[in-house]
């Protein structure tokens, strides 16, 4: 068995495994020990070289907490996945007006999968199954370390504010028609605190997202100006990590302190790529988000 390699990646956070792959950590109790230490530390994590399959990506996901089912505005409905793909049943590519294809640009906004649900997301599991040759890469920051970077009086202030998150907020940004009244009235918005505490760790995080709009006490315009000016100090250059994808590539990223955006890609070139998404517990911090009753 070989040991388990940690190689450090993007500026400050994001980090490849060696050593130990998905079935590993599906199987081994020191495999996952190991691997979530890494998460919890480096926030992005990258494996290369996986023989994927749907049940190999279900069972290394479950071992870090429960899995949320896909609802309203998936094809993948009722299962655990979210399919991200422009290629149709038939093995065609849709066009760029269809509603996959309109996902995708709305995946270009930064953002952190599932804060807009109750509970949100602790961990997303994102594997390549179709790579773009061109483009179609992932980019990540670090909320985290956009947190350390503010100065302390604005910590100080933002410690304590609770912000509104809303999908279809953010999905209003590339075109109204993107989500229906179903999905609308099974998403209402959802608030939680700015700042998320690891408890592993207890290292704080910004926690917002272009899903959010609202700040507690604060006039709408003053908040999202805040809150725009807040994702450009995060995701501001040279404090991203980008991943170009290759075959057999998986890639985990902590929903409590990463944002993450799509990058375009040729519309004449397939790509499909398939989630898996944790939900978070009150052992990943959650409950300190809520505000007081
Ligand atoms: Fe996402």
């Amino acid at each position: 068995m070989s040991a388990i390699e940690i190689k450090r990646l993007g500026p400050g956070f994001a980090a490849e495994v060696r050593g130990a792959g998905l079935a590993d950590v599906a199987q081994r109790d020191d495999a996952y020990a190991a691997v979530r230490a890494a998460f919890e530390a480096h926030s992005v994590l990258v494996f290369h070289g996986q023989k994927i399959s749907d049940e190999l990506q279900i069972a290394y996901s479950k071992r870090f907490g429960p899995l949320e089912i896909a609802k309203a505005a998936s094809r993948a409905e009722g299962t655990p996945f979210s399919v991200l793909t422009n290629i149709e049943p038939d093995g065609s590519l849709v066009p760029p007006d269809h509603k996959e294809a309109l996902r995708a640009r709305a995946n270009q906004l930064w953002h952190t999968d599932s804060c807009f649900k109750d509970p949100p997301a602790l961990a997303s599991v994102l594997s390549a199954r179709v790579v773009a040759t061109v483009g179609g890469e992932t980019e990540f920051a670090s909320q985290r370390l956009g947190w350390e970077r503010l100065p302390e009086p604005r910590r100080a202030r933002l410690a304590d504010a609770y912000a509104w998150h809303d999908y279809a907020y953010s999905r209003g940004k590339i075109s109204p028609a993107m989500i229906s009244t179903r999905e609308r009235s099974t998403l209402p918005p959802v608030r939680w605190r700015v700042r998320w505490r690891n408890p592993a760790n207890g290292r704080d995080s910004l926690y917002i997202a272009s899903h959010t709009y609202a700040i507690d006490g604060m006039p709408e315009g003053e908040a999202q100006a805040l809150l725009a000016e807040l994702i450009e100090h995060t995701t501001a250059s040279g404090h991203t990590y980008l991943h170009h994808w290759q075959p057999g590539d998986v890639l985990m990223w902590d929903n409590r302190c990463i944002l993450h955006r799509g990058r375009p890609w040729p519309d004449d070139q397939p790509r499909h790529v398939v989630r898996t998404t944790i939900t978070a517990t009150e052992a990943d911090g959650l409950a300190a988000m809520r505000p007081a009753a």
